[in-house]
């Protein structure tokens, strides 16, 4: 593992006691933010026993805030994290995208399109709160949302689901997630994750006390290792959390695969959630959710939400469908989360999901031809450009530039290129698995993919 330990003025004692166990999984941060003021000592002893008292410990050695005292002088409070949640630090996304902000890069980093999303669906939640529906909805989701979930679903996969009985409507996709996890995952169970993954995966499930059981996805094509998830099933496995199409390296499950991970599934009694937000974001096969293979709709929670496919990411309204044994825990966790997801906003949704085959194709064809100028622009610039299926993101390998790892080179790509991708290590139990990949995003418009293209072009060359 890599760690990069920051240089600050700090009391060798209050660095042990406080900061060196949020260091040792600190992932390898660019300098810029390693600032720290020094701290007041004088203040020290007392806040050292503040956070004991409390089991709080601090969240980073390089976050730290100032407050104004009411009666007294300005100090410098480490900022607290409960333990579950100290070894993650203030999201990539987050952290690239003020960079991107600071030096004007064009951001192809975190995913969420600048253009907005169609007419129809916005002018429908305009209607609805128009319309005074307002105040909170039902609890797993309006009527007609998830009627309009029921119908897609059907459409989609051939099975038949009972809207009222079978859908939950979260607080997007990420909330989806975490109900799911925090709803049917028990302390101590195990759970397989693919690595790269998504990030909220990890932390969702180490809020609710799971064991990550990480199985590395591998380029060029990013294959399932079969043999090796055979040899990671036990008797403790209680699930399998999967993405396709997959984010970050736009790998689609093949149905081979598929088929080799139901059979697994259904020998050993293992559960899958399965996390389809990019699937009508499919352009070299077709998507197939794992719960229409025969016998796994018992076993499967199947994820998604309205975001991508609307282009309308800032909406958060997902939603997870798993037969009755499997929605009542997902349901459960729902209720205690947030109980229930913005009212007008899924009317819009429902409007959103009745839109005529026409609207995905459109949709296909757009992001085909976004992605044609990014691969054939970062191949031209000299990029190892690796396959991507699905998904509106393609990794590369960085490495014909020279630089260490993939912070490194995102850190130079934002600084002295303008362009802003994304670390992989960021998706990884073990950060060193991801230091040659980077992710960028087509989700943009064509002149901005272009522009972004014709500054790697002129700014970036292989060493
Ligand atoms: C694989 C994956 N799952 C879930 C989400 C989150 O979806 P939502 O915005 O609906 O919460 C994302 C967003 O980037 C994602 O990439």
């Amino acid at each position: 593992m890599r760690h990069r330990i920051n240089t600050f003025i700090v009391p060798a004692p209050f660095f042990i006691e406080m900061l060196l166990p949020a260091c040792i999984r600190h992932i390898h941060k660019p300098s810029r933010w390693n600032h720290i003021p020094a701290i007041n000592l004088r203040n020290r002893r007392q806040t050292v026993a503040n956070f004991r008292a409390s089991s709080i410990s601090t969240a980073s050695t390089a976050e730290a805030t100032s407050v104004m005292a009411q009666d007294g002088p300005t100090i410098q409070h480490p900022l607290q994290v409960a333990k579950r949640l100290e070894k993650f630090k203030t999201t990539i996304f987050t952290q690239m995208s003020s960079l991107a902000i600071e030096h004007g890069a064009i951001n192809l980093g975190q995913g969420f399109p600048n253009f907005d999303g169609p007419d129809f669906v916005k002018d429908a939640a305009i209607q609805a709160i128009k319309d005074g529906k307002n105040q909170y909805a039902r609890g797993y989701g309006v009527p007609d949302l998830n009627s309009a979930i029921a119908s897609r679903f059907h459409k989609d996969t051939g099975l038949t689901v009972d809207p009222e009985k079978e859908i939950t409507v979260t607080s997007g996709c990420t909330e989806a997630i975490a109900a799911t996890i925090l709803g049917l995952i028990n302390p101590g169970d195990e759970v397989i994750v693919f690595a790269p993954f998504y990030d909220s995966y990890e932390a969702t499930l180490s809020m609710a006390g799971a064991k990550i059981t990480c199985i590395t996805l591998r380029p060029p094509d990013f294959s399932l290792p079969i043999q090796e998830l055979k040899s990671k099933l036990s008797k403790n496995t209680r699930a399998i959390l999967m993405n396709t199409p997959h984010n970050p390296t736009g790998k689609m499950f093949t149905h081979e695969e598929l088929d080799q991970i139901a059979s697994l599934c259904i020998e050993n009694d293992v559960l899958v959630f399965s996390d389809e937000v990019y699937d009508k974001l499919s352009f070299e096969m077709d998507h197939i959710s794992i719960a229409s293979l025969p016998g796994m709709y018992e076993r499967t929670v199947t994820l998604n939400s309205l975001g991508k496919t609307f282009s309308l990411t800032g909406w958060k309204i997902g939603w997870a469908i798993a037969p009755v044994h499997l929605i009542w825990g997902v349901k459960q966790a729902h209720s205690y989360l947030t109980f229930a997801t913005s009212t007008p906003m899924q009317y819009a949704a429902a409007a959103a999901l009745r839109a005529p085959d026409s609207y995905y194709e459109e949709l296909r064809k757009d992001y085909k031809a976004k992605k044609e100028i990014l691969v054939s622009g970062l191949k031209s610039v000299g990029f190892n450009v690796y396959p991507s299926s699905g998904t509106y993101f393609v990794v590369v390998d960085h490495t014909p530039f020279g630089l260490p790892d993939d912070v490194s080179f995102c850190e130079y790509l934002i600084k002295e290129v303008g362009v802003v991708a994304i670390p992989t290590s960021v998706f990884y139990l073990d950060p060193n698995e991801g230091k040659n990949l980077v992710r960028f995003t087509f989700c943009k418009d064509e002149e901005t993919l272009r522009n972004a293209v014709g500054r790697m072009k002129k700014r970036l060359a292989p060493k």
